[in-house]
């Protein structure tokens, strides 16, 4: 529902416009001293204004420029009851959207109010579009390389999922690109502009993985002298990424269920705060393995997996290798400074034939290599040393 805000000194005039626009649906705040208006529009997320143009000590063509420069976006309507051609081409020129002369009927009203709300959120899709595709095609460190046909289907995925506010699991072996998914569906979101916070549930013991996640209050446990914020707290409004889900205590997991259902966390010793966080778990376990076993909640699982998206294995995608090689050779290259045009023949053939155990993230440590080990403008046999063969974990 679109929030709408009228500046009017005219008591009266605010009043029915009150009534006209909230009957149409909206959320209307009205303001009579024009003084004010800016505050209130700081204060609540406005999509609409509609100004009347002659008042005490704000014009409206004055208010009209401030609004422009703090929300370029956000359309202005001018209301006047001495419309003249040079006030309205000058509300235009300031970036008014339309203006309406007074009296005006409720109908003609509805229909101006309408159009520029109509008219604001294309152009905000629109943006967003462009962001999407300027994201698909762009060329830099955090791309997802790949043509296969499952990976594409991925990104097609991906583009819908991000687009939505749905909780998602993201299930692959170790490197073949968990967290760049969740990267990609963080900035493809509506939340771009917000945080994202990482918490590697693997990483922390057991023991502190709560107070991360929920934060605590001041002598909630001995130490705790200070207050302290937890991840979702930092994640507000914008997207939180648990990284090996699986590795999660059995009775977090509980706590965890009760944040995605509720919507809300419960600081340690103390306030229930109320959070707007989207949620993206990884795992390279089989969680549905790990369900059986009695090792991860059910219902937790079904909570997470609204959309589960699998990655397939580097092995079982090997079409895409020459692509992957020449994006990690590009940025490589780069970032060490040496010109190298490419990948011989026999090296390109080992590095299609292996297995690659450590997936995408092993590809491109390989090609780091390659690149700092090449004599060169080529990538030869020699330079191509496998991480099996740097750490022969099996005598
Ligand atoms: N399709 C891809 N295109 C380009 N780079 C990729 C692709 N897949 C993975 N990478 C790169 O490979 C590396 C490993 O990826 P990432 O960290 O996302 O894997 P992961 O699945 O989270 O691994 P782990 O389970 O070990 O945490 C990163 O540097 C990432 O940028
Ligand atoms: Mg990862």
């Amino acid at each position: 529902m679109a929030t709408i805000l009228i500046v009017d000194d005219d008591e009266l005039v605010l009043e029915s416009l009150k009534m006209v626009l909230k009957e149409a649906g909206y959320k209307v705040k009205a303001i009579s001293v024009p003084e004010k208006a800016l505050s209130v529009f700081d204060k609540y997320s406005i999509d609409l204004v509609i100004t009347d143009l002659k008042m005490p000590n704000i014009s409206g063509i004055e208010l009209l420029k401030e609004i422009k420069q703090k929300a370029p976006d956000c359309p202005v309507i001018m209301m006047t009851a001495y419309a003249t051609v040079e006030t309205a081409v000058e509300a235009m020129k300031q970036g008014a959207v339309d203006y309406i002369m007074k009296p005006f009927s409720a109908d003609e009203l509805e229909l101006i109010v309408k159009r520029a709300i109509k008219e604001k959120e294309i152009k905000e899709e629109n943006v967003r579009l462009k962001e999407i595709v300027k994201s698909v095609t762009k060329s830099g460190d955090d791309l997802f390389v790949g043509e296969h046909p499952k990976i594409k289907e991925l990104k097609c995925l991906i583009e819908k999922i991000a687009l939505t506010d749905a909780t998602v699991l993201i299930m692959g072996e170790s490197g073949t690109g968990k967290e760049l998914v969740a990267k990609m569906i963080h900035s493809l979101s509506s939340r771009q502009n917000g945080p994202y916070i990482r918490m590697n549930c693997a990483a922390i013991p057991e023991g502190l993985i709560e107070s991360e996640l929920f934060g605590f209050e001041r002598g909630a446990f001995t130490g705790a002298v200070q207050p302290r914020r937890g991840k979702f707290e930092l994640a507000n409004g914008g997207t939180i990424l648990l990284d090996e889900i699986g590795e999660m205590p059995i009775n977090l997991q509980a706590k965890l269920l009760r944040v995605l259902q509720e919507k809300e966390i419960d600081r340690l010793g103390g306030r229930t705060i109320p959070i707007n966080v989207r949620v993206i778990a990884t795992t390279n376990r089989d969680l549905a393995k790990e369900v059986k076993e009695g090792h991860f909640r059910e219902d937790l699982f079904y909570r997470l997996s609204v959309f589960p998206i699998y990655i397939p294995p580097l092995r079982d995608r090997r079409d895409d290798i020459p692509l992957l090689v020449r994006h990690f050779l590009s940025i490589y290259s780069r970032k060490i400074g040496k010109e190298i045009e490419g990948v011989e023949k026999k090296a390109m053939q080992m590095l299609l034939n292996y297995d690659w155990p450590g997936n995408v993230r092993e590809l491109e440590n390989c090609i780091y290599r390659a690149v700092i080990l090449a004599n060169g403008p080529t990538i030869k046999e020699e330079d191509i040393l496998f991480s099996s063969a740097l750490y022969p974990t099996r005598l």
